[in-house]
């Protein structure tokens, strides 16, 4: 299955309620929300108290981005929140491993996510216990940045690894995902495109369902 996560990074602050009710009527299927500490990354976004008041607005899956460094440290209060899916980064953990076991434990999906300049064997142990594999297709901190090109390769041989070893696990992919390059990275095996201005730049409603209409021409 393919699905759309419009990053509200790019949405406008004042009114993130209505601007994800926007993207959830147009047909988006998850909520990305990108939690930056201003230590991971550079930038300081929003916390869990912000992602609890959105609740409300939407029944999407709230998929939640931690670019934050010791995330084991909030991992319930995120999933109280209400995030269905929690995403970590495989270098802001010393116990990788076990903090996938405990964000499973407060009952939401596991994400690993990868800066582009990490190696795809840094999931060698952890593959059969993540739902989710999250390739940073830009490095993060900052909405709106180009594409790298060569993270294409990146997304084909981990659709590769994860094909090999029989597995299910998603990809998704995180920067400068726009309509231009959509259908490269879900031919490189992506099949869950994270797009923060693409969508919210303009006419939000339009642009989900310019990408919707990606999707639907891939699986024909
Ligand atoms: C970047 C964030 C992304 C960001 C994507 O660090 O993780 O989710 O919002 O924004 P765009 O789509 O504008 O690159
Ligand atoms: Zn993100």
């Amino acid at each position: 299955m393919l699905y759309l996560a419009p990053s509200v990074l790019a949405a406008d602050f004042s009114k993130l309620g209505e601007d994800i009710q926007v993207v959830d009527q147009a047909g988006a299927d998850y909520i990305h929300l990108d939690v930056m500490d201003g230590r991971f990354v550079p930038s300081i976004s929003f916390g869990f108290p912000v992602i609890s008041g959105l609740r409300s607005f939407t029944d999407k899956v709230f998929d939640v981005h931690l670019m934050i460094e010791e995330p084991e440290r909030y991992l319930s209060a995120f999933a109280g929140a209400g995030a269905d899916i929690i995403t970590v980064h495989a270098e802001a953990c010393t116990h990788l491993d076990r903090v996938l076991h405990q964000i499973k434990d407060c009952g939401v999906k596991a994400g690993v996510a990868l800066n582009p300049g990490t190696s795809l064997s840094a999931l060698d142990y952890v593959l059969d216990t993540a739902d989710m594999v999250l390739l940073m297709t830009v490095n993060p901190g900052f909405g709106g940045q180009k594409y790298i090109p060569y993270m294409t390769t990146k997304i084909k041989e981990l659709r590769g690894v994860i094909k090999a070893r029989k597995l299910h696990t998603d990809i998704q992919v995180d920067g400068g995902i726009d309509l231009t390059n959509a259908e490269e990275v879900l031919l490189a095996g992506a099949n869950i495109l994270v797009a923060g201005s693409a969508v919210y730049k303009g006419d939000a409603a339009k642009n989900v369902k310019a990408f919707k209409q990606i999707f639907q021409e891939f699986e024909t």
